[in-house]
């Protein structure tokens, strides 16, 4: 059993049947007489669990055959470069939306292979809101980045804005599977699995196939979209026990359904934002409300020694990981789809506690 209540960004709170299922096939995996950390990345298992978790991934995101789905090593910054490398020429232009630390990272990242075109960014604000999309994307952009959910700032778009046809590429590494979502609006999206979908290394990457046709230079195989697709992402030493912890989590994902784990995640994101939003203590980093992210809120408190002594009050409740990132300070809930409603209900009543003894 365990004993916190988490609400780190990431590594984040698993699902306790994904953690007693990955516990299980450490011991032994199915009747093989092997544990999952044993098992060759080459055999018929392993070839089981890529096909069913490649299928549950496009059945989840209503995809069909023009789309292929890989599991790739090096995180979500390793497609921060891996994406210029195959999409940018040294003479051609990406255009990114600057929304937070993540997206100004992907787009430094980019600059080391091309021209990059901010198209637009609210660095100036902190990111305390989202930047106001483009009206206008210049049609030679090789392709536009953007971050669905700023995991630092807990901004989120609520909407999937337009490119017409230029190749859009999301970086979902904190919201993917969090809400209903269209994701055939998308060329590629990825995210790094260890919020929504595992344990951390791993990326989850989706390209739709016409892509492929897109790639502008010779690339060592491992950094390469087409050859890991030709390769169905087991070009070295595949991530086996990662890969599997990511199935778990889809195959939770699709027994709780989509339809549920958003309805639930706007409910623990209201409880929370409303009690942040009365309190005299208590204040939300992003006042704009429909730029709020459902999946990190983020919030201060009137003064150093009290921000202080509320994560004084939550380590002695075992409320962990709610300390705010450096460039925000205060406070972060990381709110992930398994994060339980009791937790932020704890959570909740914990600051009504100390704002009762504080305010
Ligand atoms: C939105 C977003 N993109 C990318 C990353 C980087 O992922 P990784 O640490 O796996 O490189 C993170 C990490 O938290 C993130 O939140």
């Amino acid at each position: 059993m365990l004993t916190k209540i988490n609400f780190n960004a990431g590594p984040s709170a698993m699902p306790p049947e994904v953690l007693h299922e990955a516990a299980k096939a450490v011991n032994k995996y199915k009747k093989t007489g092997l544990s999952i950390l044993e098992l060759p990345h080459r055999g018929k298992e392993f070839a089981e669990i890529i096909a069913e978790s490649k299928q549950l991934v496009k059945e989840l995101c209503g995809l069909d055959d023009r789309y292929e789905v890989l599991w790739l090593h090096g995180g979500g910054r390793q497609q921060f470069f891996m994406i210029p490398m195959n999409f940018l020429a040294a003479d051609g232009s990406a255009g990114y939306i600057d929304s937070g630390h993540w997206a100004e990272e992907a787009l430094e990242y980019a600059t080391h292979y091309g021209d990059v075109q901010v198209l637009a960014t609210s660095k100036e604000a902190n990111y305390s809101h989202l930047p106001a999309w483009p009206s206008k994307i210049p049609k030679q952009l090789a392709y536009v980045h953007f971050t669905t959910n700023n995991t630092i700032y807990g901004t989120q778009w609520s909407n999937i804005p337009e490119t017409k046809n230029v190749p859009l590429i999301a970086d979902m590494s904190s919201d993917i599977f969090s809400r209903e979502h269209d994701y055939t609006k998308y060329s590629m999206f990825y995210a790094a699995v260890q919020k929504n979908l595992g344990t951390p290394g791993t990326a989850l990457t989706v390209i739709r196939k016409d892509m492929l046709e897109r790639i502008v230079r010779s690339l060592p195989p491992m950094l390469n979209y087409s050859a890991q697709v030709k390769e169905d992402s087991i070009l070295n030493t595949a991530n086996v026990f990662g890969i599997y912890v990511s199935l778990l989590m889809l195959r939770w994902i699709k027994a709780k359904g989509i339809t549920a784990i958003e309805k639930e995640n706007k409910q623990k994101a209201k409880i929370l934002y409303d009690a942040i939003d009365k309190s005299s203590v208590f204040a939300a980093h992003v006042k704009e409300k429909p730029h709020r992210s459902m999946m990190n809120v983020c919030f201060t408190a009137n003064s150093a020694k009290t921000e202080k002594a509320f994560l004084e009050l939550c380590d002695k409740n075992d409320i962990t990981g709610i300390k705010g990132h450096r460039s925000v300070g205060g406070f972060r809930a990381s709110l992930y789809n398994a994060v339980p409603l009791e937790a932020v209900e704890q959570l909740v009543a914990l600051m009504g506690e100390f704002e009762a003894a504080n305010g």
